[in-house]
């Protein structure tokens, strides 16, 4: 409920003059902590961040780890789930991350991150190849 609560509340400072779909994220760490994100649009479309992203985002500047629950809310007509690049995003922080979607008529959904991401591309492959290693390598 605190969750559903703060996603709403995110949701209605959502910057979306372009596509008029505003959505609300909420993120909730294992400390208790939660914290919030909306869409950001802007006139350069790919710039504009998703809500799921944006929470994330704060997540990792307040420090708030061990991501538990993300609660995200849409005025769409059924509850939608985060979009694909937020998936993986999402995956990476909180492989074992529970997602509920709520719409404002207060449906709502809920899966597992690794559900909705059944085959995440995770740092492990970077290691096997050995990226990062020298990153100056081919200059
Ligand atoms: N959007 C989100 O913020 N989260 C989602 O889960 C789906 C899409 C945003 C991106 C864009 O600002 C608008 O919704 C329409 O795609």
């Amino acid at each position: 409920m605190v969750l559903d609560e703060a996603a709403r509340t995110a949701m209605a400072r959502a910057y979306a003059p372009y596509s008029r779909f505003r959505v609300g994220a909420a993120l909730r760490g294992r400390d208790g902590r939660v914290v919030t994100g909306c869409n950001v649009e802007n006139a350069a479309y790919p710039a504009g961040i998703c809500a799921e992203r944006a929470a994330v985002a704060s997540a990792v500047v307040q420090g708030v780890s061990d991501l538990e629950e993300l609660v995200v809310v849409t005025e769409a007509g059924e509850p939608t789930p985060p979009c694909g690049m937020c998936r993986q995003v999402l995956y990476e922080m909180a492989p074992g991350l529970r997602v509920t979607s709520l719409t404002t008529r207060g449906e709502r959904a809920t899966w597992r991150i690794s559900e909705l991401l059944p085959h995440p591309f995770t740092s492990g492959a970077l290691e096997h190849h050995g990226a990062g290693q020298d990153r100056n390598r081919d200059r």
